[in-house]
């Protein structure tokens, strides 16, 4: 079966359950920001924000830079402001956000996989960049795995089943290759290379625990309350069948992500 991935639009992204597991998800995003070339962008976007944890990381490393982050959940927002108010936050869906002026460089860690046609969105978002500027992307690409074939097969497997079957939509990540291709002919320099991380879990059922915060949440929002719990518990039985403990009581959670540099 494709890989498929539920659509995000107005999705209830909870900041407190987003950074339960803060350091697991915070690794990527260093390893993507230790490969941008040190120079001195002084206009700096973050795309798909959330918490805006990261963002301020960005403006950490660029004190002199005026670094905006862009989202499109207001609590996730709210959290961001709350927490780092020196730094601009602005709300706007990224499938027709644009800046007001080209910037130096755009960043984006765990996002723009909830948006499509990605062909149409990389060319755009290297338009917005000035001569010389950098794009630096960060996706999970492990759509195939059992995390999230598990709620595929869960989402089919029920009364909820036409109620879930709208927002199951293809994988919108492209090969490494095909983005090389599109990225090339527009771009000086392209970097692009995968990591898959063996992340180590603790609890009882972790693997349904970090999807119940990431892509779970769409699922679960668009059903009626009577069918939540049983369609969560579902996913969970499925989920801590295809994760047994290790030896050690820990599960393991091989979670393969895809990285993007390209210098206009
Ligand atoms: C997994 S979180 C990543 C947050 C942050 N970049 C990080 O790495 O911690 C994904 C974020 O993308 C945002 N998002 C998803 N689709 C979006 C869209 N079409 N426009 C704007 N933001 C979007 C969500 O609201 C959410 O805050």
């Amino acid at each position: 079966m494709k890989p498929h991935l539920p659509s995000s639009p107005d999705m209830p992204w909870n900041p407190d359950h987003y950074l339960a597991f803060g350091d697991l998800r915070l690794r990527p995003a260093l390893d993507l920001l230790g490969r941008i070339p040190t120079r001195d962008p002084q206009r700096i976007a973050d795309l798909g924000c959330g918490p805006g944890h990261i963002t301020a990381l960005l403006a950490e490393r660029w004190p002199t830079a005026k670094v905006t982050g862009i989202d499109q959940s207001r609590p996730m927002l709210d959290r961001a402001a709350a927490d780092f108010p020196a730094l601009s936050w602005v709300e706007a869906d990224l499938a027709t956000w644009r800046p007001g002026e080209p910037l130096d460089l755009i960043f984006s860690n765990a996002a723009l996989h909830w948006l499509d046609d990605h062909p149409r969105l990389f060319r755009d978002l290297v338009d917005n960049l000035v001569p010389g500027g950098t794009l630096a992307v960060q996706m999970p690409n492990n759509f195939a795995a059992p995390s999230h074939r598990c709620a595929y097969e869960a989402a089919a497997a029920g009364p909820w089943s036409e109620c879930l079957a709208p927002l199951l939509r293809p994988a919108p990540l492209l090969s490494p290759q095909d983005y090389y291709a599109l990225l090339r002919p527009l771009c000086g320099h392209v970097e692009i290379w995968e990591t898959e991380y063996l992340q180590v879990l603790k609890g009882d059922n972790p693997v349904a625990d970090w999807t119940r915060t990431s892509l779970l949440v769409p699922l679960l929002e668009a059903l009626p309350p009577a069918w939540q719990v049983p369609f969560e518990a579902e996913y969970r039985a499925r989920v801590a069948a295809a994760y047994p403990n290790e030896r050690d009581g820990h599960t393991l959670f091989p979670f393969r992500r895809l990285f993007m540099i390209a210098r206009r």
